[in-house]
């Protein structure tokens, strides 16, 4: 049985993490437990990238050794993926054993089918983007720090894939999403795709994995990091492992990171002669006054500050409801703000509460029977689809989805007046009380990727037991606690 593999991209080392990296990670952590939710198994990867100039001179700047940099860096990361429940299957770092004896299974390999050979190359070297950039960039302004060098290198035909990578995209619509993107690289694909300078001589940088058949060079950085998708899973070392997992689900990723993954790991897994990724996801940006928010910018939101305020899901929350998938979205406080007093303070932890204190106050806290499993909330679950949504990339509007029919859940209070007419007929007041109550549930299950402690203690709150979507599963009879409230608003 394959598994369905996510992943996100290896961070670099050379700063800490910020709401940029919190965003894919959440995402991809989101999907993975909607996927075990209403589907199968899912082994989601995330890690770090750890070699490379931008690494090495962020340690220099530190005055200490790469590897050292590195190992006092990688836990930053891990204590933020702890703290926002962030479920990863598997953290690779790309200066482990087991990831740099793979890096040099697969170089050999290249070079052995006559994809790799050695040449003269003078050219622009964007540090913050690691890679060489052609004039026409360097001319747009967009790329700070390039410098120019010239030496000798070894060099991958990515030229010699171009036809089969254009082909590959144009006949495959899931392939790169979403199509503006898709578009993006059939632009890009349209010039003369040139060879991949692959190595740096030890001289210029020390930092990296050494080229198996040339000891005074090290592998360029991308070519590394773009293996950890195929090194976790045992490529070349586990054959039976490897296709447990292998081809990939979905690499999602910013959209700074496009042209490396669509082209550069695309004709590399061309080369070795592996099927190619289901699917490349690019997101937009998380900008802060119009800029991209990012660690060279210095204009970074922290996400650790922001947890400790209001909590890890209602930033999981914002993330996920804010950003439509494939757009920039703006940070800031306020829509923070504004996004957790009305849908989780108003509509759900209101709810939350009405429902439990009514349950308490007129049921001796136990969930009343229930008479109609065909009413107007369980007619309008059917009205959400998760499958369809995910198939999509449709975070956002699955969440609206979700929230909507939430709303329907109050509304359905409002309409049938429980704490009036308790008074007047006991057991109707319960049936209206345990619709409300199992639809709550029901929407409670279906919010839990996204928020999973909140989604706990709010089936906590109904004295819920099952995680099933289906309706009936809320037992009368079943005692519920004292409530608490929920999502407590923000006082601004
Ligand atoms: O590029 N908005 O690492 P990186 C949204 N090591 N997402 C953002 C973001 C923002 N403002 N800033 C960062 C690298 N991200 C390479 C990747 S993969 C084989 C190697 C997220 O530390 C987004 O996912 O610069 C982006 O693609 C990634 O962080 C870049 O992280
Ligand atoms: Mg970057």
């Amino acid at each position: 049985m394959k598994s369905y593999y996510i992943t996100t991209p290896i961070y670099y080392v050379n700063d800490k993490p910020h709401i940029g990296h919190a965003y894919t990670t959440i995402l991809a952590d989101t999907l993975a437990r909607f996927q075990r939710l209403v589907e199968q198994e899912s082994f989601f990867l995330t890690g770090l990238d750890e070699h490379g100039l931008k690494v090495q001179q962020a340690a220099e700047k530190n005055g200490m050794s790469a590897k050292d940099h590195c190992d006092k860096m990688a836990p930053a990361f891990l204590e933020l993926w702890d703290k926002l429940n962030i479920q990863y299957s598997d953290f690779i770092r790309t200066t482990e054993d087991r990831h740099v004896k793979i890096v040099q299974n697969v170089l050999n390999e290249v070079h052995e089918n006559g994809d790799i050979y050695q040449d003269e190359y003078e050219g622009w070297y964007s540090v913050a983007e690691e890679r060489f950039i052609t004039d026409k960039e360097l001319d747009s302004g967009l790329f700070r720090e390039a410098k120019k060098i010239k030496e000798r290198n070894y060099f991958f035909k990515m030229s010699k894939y171009q036809d089969a990578l254009i082909e590959k995209i144009e006949k495959n619509e899931n392939f790169i999403q979403p199509t503006t993107r898709k578009n993006e690289v059939l632009g890009f694909l349209k010039q003369d795709l040139s060879d991949l300078c692959i190595s740096r001589p030890k001289s210029r940088l020390e930092w990296g994995i050494e080229i198996p058949f040339d000891k005074d060079y090290v592998t360029y950085v991308w070519f590394d990091a773009l293996i950890n998708y195929i090194s976790a899973p045992k490529y070349s070392e586990d054959d039976n492992h490897f296709k447990q997992f292998w081809p990939a689900d979905v690499h999602l990723i910013g959209k700074d990171i496009l042209t490396t993954h669509s082209v550069y790991w695309s004709t590399m897994l061309m080369s070795l002669n592996i099927p190619l990724p289901k699917t490349i996801f690019a997101h937009g940006w998380w900008l802060t006054d119009e800029k991209k928010m990012s660690k060279s910018l210095g204009n970074v939101v922290s996400p650790l500050t922001l947890v400790d305020k209001f909590g890890v899901d209602a930033v999981r929350y914002y993330l996920m409801s804010e950003m439509v998938l494939g757009s920039d979205a703006t940070f800031s406080m306020e829509s923070f703000i504004k996004r957790y007093n009305s849908d989780l303070a108003n509509d759900l932890g209101n709810l939350v509460s009405r429902v439990s204190t009514l349950i308490n106050r007129n049921f001796d806290s136990t969930i009343p029977l229930s008479k109609d499993s065909n009413n107007d909330l369980s007619n309008e679950i059917s009205n959400i689809n998760i499958k369809d949504k995910l198939d999509n990339f449709q975070m956002d509007r699955l969440i609206q989805n979700i929230m909507d029919f939430v709303r329907s859940i109050n509304g359905y209070m409002e309409k049938n007046q429980p704490w009036k007419l308790v008074k007047e007929d006991k057991k109707l007041a319960g049936n209206v009380l345990y619709n409300a109550a199992e639809s709550l549930r029901i929407a409670t299950v279906m919010l839990s990727p996204i928020m999973p402690e909140k989604c706990k203690e709010i089936l906590n709150a109904l004295g819920a037991t099952s995680s099933s979507l289906d309706w009936g599963n809320l037992k009368s009879g079943e005692k519920i606690p004292e409530s608490n409230p929920i999502f407590p608003r923000i006082i601004e």
